[in-house]
Order: structure tokens, then sequence, then C-alpha cells
């Protein structure tokens, strides 16, 4: 029993996750890919002590108590069962982007859980286990684990739905140059939202089509085929939003400058500019870019009035340990 730290990045899906076939497992419905976002991580330090009669945790310096220690508690739960041990431990966990910026945090934050959890306890599990231990605590995190470009499978059972990399983060040079529109903590999680995506009549038809958009997503990052990428990113996005939107009760994520930067997007291509939006759980857009045009998005963005705060990330790693010890 020791203790180690992890850092791992959040990501962005260009083919989105929403909606599970088992909610207790996360098994999403579909297939989801991804980039790992480069300098936005969770920075996580696990001490297995067994001194402890609690599991304790805190988040950027604050003890969190309630649901935030249970979610956290859950999941060591899962490690400790794999691992098989009953010790308690202390997580300090910290977040280096704005908290409240609308950047996924719980993909960093199970991922850099899983990799450091594991690690303190000097386990060697393969990369692959511990993708679906990261997905137990929250689907996304699966796909912070591997490095750059990454693909989670959807599949029936634990053991199957797990993540890869399809390619390296220096593979394709592209840039999510994120506009952020808003501070506001959302009102409905993604958990939740999950949950009611069946309520919504549209979300058959968007799963029917999942599997025929990640093969296109997939090919496009492998041939590095800027358009076809942008027309099925941007497609996948409206979809996902379009069965929040139609599920009950609804789900409104978009804000009024929102929808502007969007329009100004599509705008921006058709000018000539490299680049395209989506959207996850919330009303900030990702502007997906290629480098030599990213300089010239964040200047338009920044020069907006609506938009609060522009962060700038490239394809980065996948989850690592930076620090252990074990007496
Ligand atoms: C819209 O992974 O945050 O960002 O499994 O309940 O923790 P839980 O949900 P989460 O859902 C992410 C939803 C999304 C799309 C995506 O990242 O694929």
């Amino acid at each position: 029993m020791g203790t180690a730290t992890a850092r791992a990045n959040a990501n962005i899906a260009f083919i989105k996750y929403w909606g599970n076939q088992n909610d207790q497992l996360r098994l999403p419905v579909n297939p989801s890919i991804s980039m790992n976002l480069g300098g936005l991580y969770a920075e996580t330090t696990v001490t297995w002590d067994g001194a402890l009669n609690t599991d304790s945790f805190a988040l950027n310096g604050k003890e969190e108590i309630g649901g935030g220690l249970e979610r956290v508690s859950t999941h060591l739960d899962v490690l400790r069962a794999r691992l098989g041990f009953a010790t308690r431990a202390r997580v300090e966990s910290a977040n280096n982007f704005p908290t409240g910026a609308g950047i996924a945090s719980s993909a960093a934050a199970f991922a850099a859980l899983s990799v450091a959890g594991a690690a303190a306890a000097g386990a060697q599990l393969s990369e692959r286990e511990l993708t679906t231990i990261a997905r137990l605590g929250s689907g996304s995190a699966s796909r912070s684990v591997p490095t750059g470009f990454v693909e989670w499978y959807a599949a029936d059972t634990h053991e199957g739905s797990f993540a890869q990399s399809m390619s390296a983060p220096e593979y394709w040079d592209i840039v999510d140059v994120i506009a952020v529109v808003s501070k506001k903590h959302k009102d409905v999680g993604s958990s939740a939202g999950h949950k009611s995506a069946n309520t919504s009549d549209l979300q058959g038809a968007r799963v029917a089509g999942a599997g025929e958009r990640f093969a296109i997503c997939r090919q496009a990052i492998i041939d590095r085929d800027f358009a076809t990428f942008a027309q099925v990113v941007e497609h996948d996005s409206n979809l996902m939003h379009a069965v929040m939107m139609t599920s009950r009760p609804p789900l409104f994520y978009w804000l009024p400058p929102t929808l502007a930067i969007m329009e100004a997007v599509r705008e921006w291509r058709a000018e000539g500019l490299r680049v395209c939006y989506t959207l996850d759980a919330g009303p900030n857009v990702h502007c997906i870019c290629v480098r030599e045009d990213a300089q010239r998005v964040s200047d338009r963005l920044r020069a907006s009035s609506d938009v609060l705060d522009v962060l700038v990330a490239s394809p980065g790693a996948g989850a690592q340990v930076t620090t252990v010890s074990i007496p």
C-alpha cells in the first residue's frame, strides 16, 4: 500500500457518447472517438492507508463531502474489489483548467483516479483494463487513458467496452480552440442526461447511424481529411443536441452566443478556414481547426463580445503516473 500521483488530460469527443445500454456499468449504446486535450489535465494523488476508517477526497484544495465524495468512494470500491483489499484512501485532485469553464472534468478526473489508484497499490494493470475501470467512474474517462486520438467501443460486457488509441498525438496537427461563453455550472449533468436519452424519439435514429459516422470519422482522421471530418463532426454534435432538446424533460445546453459562434464557424469555413464546431453537454463551443488556421480562429473568437475566454489545446498524451512511493 502506498501513494501515487497520475495526470490525465480531458478529451473532446468527435463522435459522441450519449446514452447507455447499461447505466450501472456505463456500457454505451454507440462507439465514440475523441482527442485528448493536451495541457488541460487533472492531477490526482491516491494514498491507500490502513489507518483510515473512511475515504476522503479534496478537489482543488477543498474537502468534498456528499455526492462528490460518494462518486469517488464508489470508484475506489471498484479498485478495491479488483485489487483484493479493503483499505481506505485519501484522494487529492486538482484540475489545471478553470473550473466551470465547461471542460468535462469527469473524464480527466476518473482516468487519473483509476491510474493513480492502481499504481499506489503496486498493481500492474494493462492499459486496456484501466480504460474499462475508468469507464465505470465516467464513460468518457475511458478515452482519457490511452494517448492521442482514441476510440471507445460499445459492447454488452464490461471487458468488451474498452478504449484504445487509434493514433499518436503527433499524427494529425489539429487544435481545439475552445470558446467559453458561460462559466455557470450546468444544471443537468451528463449522468442524468444519459439516462433520459431514450425518452427522445430521435435517439433511435441517432444510434442507428452512429456506427457509420464512427467509421467515416475514423477514416477521415487516418486520411487527415479535414473536409470530411468537419462534416461528420458537426453532424454528430447536432444529432446529439437534437436528442437532448427532444428528451422529456428537454435539455437545452445552447445559449444565444453558442448559436452565434456555430454560425460564424460555418461562415469561416465557407471562406476557406479549416474549422468546425462540436459541443458537449454545455454551451461552450469547441472549434476544431488545423494548426495553420488556429491563430486566425482564436483571434476572431477573442474579438467577439460573446466570448468570455478562449482556451487552446493540441492533441495530448494519455494518462501517466508521475510519482509512486510504496514503502
Ligand atoms: C456530451 O462521460 O461525462 O461529453 O459516464 O455519466 O460520467 P458519465 O458521462 P460523461 O458523458 C460525456 C458526454 C459528452 C459526449 C462525450 O464526451 O462523448
